[in-house]
């Protein structure tokens, strides 16, 4: 366990070092829990997110996307069960007034060691805040805690102008905001987070095989996305079949994926069955039709619903671990993100050998505008080019261009591979292709 805290440790210093996620607010002594994420981070965490609306939007013609607003009218909140019950149970140490959440308790309280507790508490997770000059109950909303529910929402006039067909899905990526009680473990429990998610509309089934057979669909798929686009390893991977009793109180039925973080197994994504649940719900509560009609035989009825959902930081602090490898001793220690070059936030670095040769300089500068144009490209001339290799590997570059003396003369450069370290010549001419090669 102490490797594992000591794994965790050196994520979240190489991220900040390298400039992947920085605790937010720093300069006034931070924010608890915030992070914000810096110049390698949004690029990691933007091709993750351009990944999935590839997959899922793009490369689907049963899904179309949407992007909602983030307050909604309050009513949205009501009718969802949100209001409600959208708590968690919370206890206070009676010493310090430490708050926990009461189904994941200490034995003693963390902050004072106090062994006395009050009585769990509902606590509601929705942030509150108000529209408008004067703050009064009647201008009170919520920030919103899933972004699922502007699917429902806008369900109607998705259906009215994508002319979709049962079953369809609607996909958005964005913010959510939840009141965490015990938020930590870096990015992995913040309030302000995003999510990726789909709500698929199905017929009313007549049996449980009839849901179960698409919700057995869309655990492949997210399986698939997990391998495949993130090169996540099946052997981190375990399906938690949430039992009855802890299901979110729209669930008939839903599976957590979780991954082996640092600090334990814990949720990554999560796949439930909601039913008709949300979509009668907002029929009744705004009095509007939320139906569909059988283009064929003209049948009525409110849509059933799948829901994958995915966490963005929870994969970007999945595949931070997944691919952090250190091999070496002492000074010839090495630190590297092994990222899939789709992933990596940098997908190539140009270097000339030195300098202080103009003509390096100039032809690397060249290479470099030129891939520009094709990729996200690091520059440095700063150190020697072993340094630049050192900071390039942490960021998970796949290659490194070196322009040396041999370039000017016969038009070839050293392609540097972050995992093999062998160097290769390549011709200038060739690589685009060559780097290509690597992202398909
Ligand atoms: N619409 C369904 C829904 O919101 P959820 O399991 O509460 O379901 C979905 O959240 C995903 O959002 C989780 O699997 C997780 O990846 C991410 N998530 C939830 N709470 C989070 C938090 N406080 N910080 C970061 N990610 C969070």
């Amino acid at each position: 366990m102490t490797e594992q805290n000591d794994l965790m440790e050196k994520i979240v210093s190489l991220c900040k070092r390298r400039g992947f996620v920085f605790p937010g607010s720093e300069i006034y002594g931070g924010l608890a829990n915030s992070w914000d994420y810096g110049p390698v981070g949004v690029e990691l965490k933007n091709n993750i997110k351009k990944l999935w609306w590839e997959r899922f939007v793009h490369r689907r013609s049963d899904i179309v996307g949407i992007d909602a607003s983030l307050i909604m009218n309050p009513k949205v909140w009501q009718a969802s069960g949100h209001v409600a019950t959208f708590n968690d149970p919370m206890a206070e140490c009676k010493k310090c007034h430490e708050r926990y959440r009461a189904d994941k308790m200490p034995e003693k309280c963390e902050q004072c060691g106090g062994k006395e507790f009050t009585d769990a508490k509902q606590f509601n997770l929705m942030f509150r805040t108000h529209i408008g000059a004067v703050e009064s109950d009647d201008n009170l909303v919520y920030l919103r805690p899933e972004t699922a529910q502007a699917m429902f929402v806008d369900f109607k006039n998705v259906l009215d102008t994508s002319r979709k067909t049962i079953p369809f899905g609607i996909a958005q990526i964005g913010k959510a905001f939840r009141n965490e009680i015990t938020p930590g473990n870096f990015i992995f429990r913040t309030r302000e987070f995003e999510q990726m998610e789909i709500e698929y509309f199905i017929k009313p089934p007549q049996t449980d095989e009839d849901w179960n057979k698409v919700f057995e669909d869309w655990r492949k798929e997210m399986l698939s996305w997990i391998t495949a686009d993130l090169d996540i390893n099946l052997k981190n991977i375990h399906e938690l079949e949430v039992p009855k009793e802890d299901l979110a109180h729209y669930s008939k039925r839903t599976i957590d994926f979780e991954y082996r973080f640092p600090f334990g197994v814990d949720e990554l994504y999560g796949l439930a069955y909601r039913t008709d649940f949300d979509l009668s719900n907002h029929q009744k509560a705004s009095g509007q039709k939320l139906e569909y009609t059988d283009p064929h035989t003209n049948e009525k009825y409110v849509p059933h619903v799948i829901e994958p959902t995915w966490g963005v930081d929870r994969s970007v602090l999945a595949v931070l671990v997944e691919s952090y490898r250190e091999e070496g001793e002492g000074k010839d220690k090495r630190v590297y993100l092994a990222l899939p070059p789709k992933l990596a936030p940098y997908k190539v670095a140009v270097f000339p050998l030195m300098a202080n040769k103009p003509q390096l300089v100039e032809k690397a500068r060249s290479i470099y505008q030129d891939l520009q144009k094709h990729f996200t490209v690091a520059w440095d001339e700063r150190g020697n080019v072993g340094k630049r290799y050192y900071s390039q590997d942490e960021v998970g570059t796949p290659f490194c261009i070196t322009v040396d003396f041999d370039s000017l003369e016969d038009g070839t450069v050293t392609v540097r591979d972050r995992d093999t370290k062998e160097q290769p010549r390549v011709k200038v001419e060739e690589l685009e292709n060559y780097i290509r090669k690597f992202l398909e």
